[in-house]
């Protein structure tokens, strides 16, 4: 079972998610930041994840578009969606995944996750950290990426009947 990681990343959180599912992963990995190199065909694979952050509520634009462009052939597929963002409510969470990614697609997903979130304050630029503090009230850097959900998000993938 050859599995294809396409994931889109500003400071990097998305890309460590991706990291921890690729080690977990039986079988042969590829892995690919779309932001910075176009994904392979998927014909030859089995299992495709898709994973981005959300900024202002969105996926980074180049993973949705290439998630519609690719709606029908990824429905035959076995996909795994995943987002990290900042949301705490499990409502809210839920409304960024399914907003993320085709309404079709989300359906026929095996998994679909949010791992939760980081803020790398050293990383932000000034709008960003006033944003980040006036919304959440939130003044540092955290760590809240959820390492139990990626490793269930996984299993669910690695998990073959
Ligand atoms: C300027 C800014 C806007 C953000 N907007 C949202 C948002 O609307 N909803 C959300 O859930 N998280 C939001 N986040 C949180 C990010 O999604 C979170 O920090 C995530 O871990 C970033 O992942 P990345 O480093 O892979 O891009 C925002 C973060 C920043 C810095």
């Amino acid at each position: 079972m050859k599995s294809l990681i396409i994931y889109a990343t500003k400071y990097g959180t998305v890309e460590k998610a991706s990291n921890l599912i690729k080690d977990k992963m039986k079988d042969e990995v590829v892995i690919v930041n779309i932001l910075k190199q176009d994904p392979p065909s998927l014909i030859e694979f089995d299992n495709i994840i898709l994973g981005g952050s959300i900024y202002i509520g969105n996926i980074q634009k180049k993973l949705k578009q290439f998630a519609i462009n690719h709606e029908e052939e990824l429905l035959m597929k076995r996909v795994g969606l995943f987002i990290c963002g900042g949301a705490d409510k499990e409502e809210e969470k839920d409304k960024e995944l399914k907003n993320a990614f085709p309404a079709k697609l989300y359906e026929n997903a095996i998994c679909k996750c949010s791992f939760g979130y980081e803020y790398k304050f050293e990383k932000l630029n000034f709008f960003e950290k006033a944003m980040i503090k006036k919304i959440t009230g939130i003044k540092g850097s955290v760590y809240k990426l959820s390492e139990d959900t990626i490793e269930d998000f996984t299993n669910a993938m690695n998990r073959t009947i």
